[in-house]
């Protein structure tokens, strides 16, 4: 094939406008990964000929990306509070809006002392990317993230392994089926919520995502709700419950928390101004 410059890959960016925010973004990411250099690089030696390997491999994934395929798949890695995540279409990738979740458990336990122990239950795990990040943190903690598919455990367990996290076990548990009779100072998740019937599953990235990671019954409240019904035996007294939702399912969030007894229930917005975490400490039982 014919040679081809940085500056002529980024023109390419053109014509990913129609399927991507972030089509010059994209271009970069490819670059970047293709030539192992930082994205200062491209802009420093725009002139700078690929390699016929490194031209293929750049037409290859630029083929791939134009066809919807979204960047995290093609690279294979996506970065989450800072942490290089393994990802693949087992579950999902992992989305900024969710590091509120670890933000805001960080902010629940900032009177505790560098030294306190901890014990934390992330259910629906994923790549780990809130349990890691959480791990990341507080190493003092004891972590346990938990996920369905084998599939997905090992890629969480890949991700552990060279984050070199030996305070976060990564267990297949169908929600708390293999949890037994622990009780944790804080449960997080961010479940599947969407609702089987809505429009955007057939739109932009989540196309390439399993379903098994989207979708819920019940509107996409059903497994949230069962979070909320089992989630109170396996919080210590006092303890936090934390879930990721819609940003339209809030109120039907916080009166789940509520009817079951949780207590101080609130709910805050991500970066785009939407409801999306609500949280309640374990109160009295009922
Ligand atoms: C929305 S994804 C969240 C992944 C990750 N926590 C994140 O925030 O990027 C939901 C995850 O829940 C898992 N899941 C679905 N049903 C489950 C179940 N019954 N028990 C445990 N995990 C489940 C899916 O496999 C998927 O990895």
């Amino acid at each position: 094939m014919n040679s081809i410059t940085v500056a002529q890959c980024l023109q390419l960016a053109q014509e990913l406008e129609s399927l991507s925010d972030s089509a010059r973004l994209d271009i970069e990411l490819l670059l970047c990964h293709i030539l192992q250099k930082n994205r200062t690089y491209l802009f420093t030696w725009p002139d700078k000929i690929l390699s016929p390997e490194q031209a293929e491999d750049f037409l290859q994934f630029f083929n791939r990306r134009k066809s919807g395929e979204p960047i995290a798949h093609i690279l294979g890695q996506r970065e989450f509070w800072s942490l290089p995540l393994a990802v693949n279409n087992s579950t999902l990738i992992p989305r900024p809006d969710t590091e509120l979740l670890v933000e805001l458990v960080l902010e629940l336990f900032a009177e505790d002392s560098v030294q306190q122990h901890r014990t934390c239950l992330d259910l629906g795990t994923g790549t780990g990317a809130i349990v890691l990040a959480i791990a990341s943190e507080k190493p003092q903690w004891q972590l346990v993230g938990v996920d369905k598919s084998a599939d997905v455990v090992a890629l969480a367990e890949k991700n552990r392994r060279a984050l070199q996290f030996a305070q976060v076990q990564i267990r297949q548990s169908d929600w708390f089926s293999a949890i037994s009779a622990q009780q944790f100072d804080v449960i997080v998740s961010n479940p599947p919520y969407i609702d089987p019937q809505d429009p955007h599953l057939d739109q932009g990235d989540v196309r390439f995502e399993p379903r098994s990671a989207l979708i819920a019954d019940k509107h996409g409240l059903a497994d949230i709700e069962l979070i909320v019904q089992q989630g109170w035996n396996y919080l210590c007294e006092q303890g936090w419950l934390l879930l990721e939702h819609g940003y339209d399912q809030g109120q039907a969030v916080r009166d789940l928390f509520t009817a079951r007894g949780f207590v101080q229930v609130q709910t805050r917005t991500d970066l785009g101004g939407n409801e999306r975490v609500t949280f309640g400490r374990k109160g009295e039982s009922v």
